[in-house]
């Protein structure tokens, strides 16, 4: 069993998708295992270290040779993996909905295309599950890239020249990037305030300190669908929700919105009115950005000043942390490989639980109900 590594060709990314630790796992399960040249470089991972755990470093080519499974954050193409192994098993995010080339581009080639994406959101699920991973590390990401923009503190400051206000932080859409960004802005010393359309969320808030920002008695306020997952709402709710925001934005320094729902644009929270109500200086963070944005006007990878509030976010924010993002992301691969490990067979074999789940193509056809329904 030959696992191998690539480096990862999207533009802006530099994570990697396997980390010294987790060679040295892959081997002690029987594995071999192969990394392209230089494939750590952005994620601060030398090839030394690699080889040094065990792994053989080659080109890309010979790294994919004969490779029965192969590793990525994003994707590679399907040219990239000529060589593999018939049937070779790729695990990586694969962006399913937003990318349907790729998805069968790999069907027709034959591969099995593992989103990551894709794990259930059930407990023992949780340690293979990079999107929490990963937004955990963005969560956090976005607290400080916006602290760093503002032009004042975070902490009340009483010092002998007068004293300094606490910044106000306001947190929309309190997943697991939210409940981060929540932890991280307390911890800098904001006043933070958050809110969600899972009523769940209420208690979360306020276990971190935070005071929840709430539609009261308006239908449909649950907002919670299958896994966790937000589900659209009603259109009253959206406008009460507008309004009670409306008021508490105006009066905000710093706001973070990670609002999603899979498979959809990312919900509209901020409108360009609501901006022109906030003080010259505000930080506004969309980490909705690369997904069509929670904010209107927010573009990625920009600083994009509008009635003095500087509205920024990311294209890829956990690349922003790639040596952390990386070791966790090689750490959820190698918890969903490891847990399906077939010792006699000296490879996984996926359950029907997550490799239904997770599994988009398969001898030839793309198999997950997902993405067929
Ligand atoms: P997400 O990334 O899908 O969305 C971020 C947040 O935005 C969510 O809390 C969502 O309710 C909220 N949101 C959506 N539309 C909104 C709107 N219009 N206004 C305000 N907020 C809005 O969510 P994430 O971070 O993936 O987590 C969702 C839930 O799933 C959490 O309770 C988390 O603990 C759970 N989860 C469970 C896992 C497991 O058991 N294996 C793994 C990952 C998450």
């Amino acid at each position: 069993m030959q696992i191998a590594a690539l480096k990862e060709r999207a533009s802006g990314e530099a994570r990697v998708s396997i980390t010294p630790e987790t060679v040295k796992k892959f081997i002690a399960l029987g594995a071999m295992v192969t990394v392209e040249k230089g494939a750590g470089e952005t994620a601060s991972i030398s090839d030394a270290a690699y080889e040094e755990a065990g792994a053989t470093i080659a080109t890309a080519a010979k790294a994919v040779s004969g490779a029965e499974i192969v590793l990525g954050v994003q994707a590679p193409d399907v040219a990239a993996l000529k060589g593999a192994a018939k049937g070779a098993w790729v695990a990586a995010t694969f962006d399913p909905f937003g990318d349907k080339d790729r998805v069968d581009a790999y069907a027709k080639a034959g591969f099995e295309a593992l989103s990551m994406e894709f794990m259930p959101r059930i407990t023992r699920a949780q340690s293979m599950d990079v999107l929490s991973s990963q937004s955990n590390l963005s969560g956090y990401k976005a607290v400080v890239s916006a602290a760093n923009e503002y032009g004042r503190a975070f902490p009340m400051m009483m010092t002998a020249a007068g004293t300094v206000q606490a910044a106000r932080a306001f947190v929309m859409g309190v997943g697991v990037a939210g409940l981060q960004a929540i932890a991280t802005a307390k911890r800098l010393g904001a006043q933070v305030s958050a809110t969600d359309v899972r009523s769940a969320t209420k208690e979360q808030i306020q276990s971190l300190g935070a005071k929840p920002i709430f539609v009261e008695n308006v239908a449909g306020i649950e907002g919670e669908g299958s896994g966790g997952y937000a589900t659209e709402m009603s259109e009253e709710y959206q406008k009460a929700q507008a309004e009670l925001v409306s008021g508490h934005i105006a009066k905000q320094d710093i706001v973070i919105t990670t609002a999603l729902i899979p498979g959809r644009a990312a919900p509209r929270l901020i409108s360009d009115a609501q901006i022109a109500t906030m003080r010259q200086g505000s930080v506004i963070f969309d980490l909705a950005v690369a997904q069509g944005g929670n904010v209107e006007g927010s573009e990625p990878d920009k600083v994009v000043t509008k009635h003095g509030v500087k509205i920024m976010g990311f294209s890829n924010t956990p690349s922003h942390l790639a040596a952390d993002a990386s070791a966790l992301f090689a750490r959820n691969l190698y918890n969903f490989l490891s847990a399906f490990w077939d010792k006699e067979q000296g490879k996984p074999v996926l359950d029907e639980e997550i490799g239904d789940a997770v599994r988009l193509t398969q001898g030839g056809k793309v198999v997950n109900e997902r993405l067929l329904g």
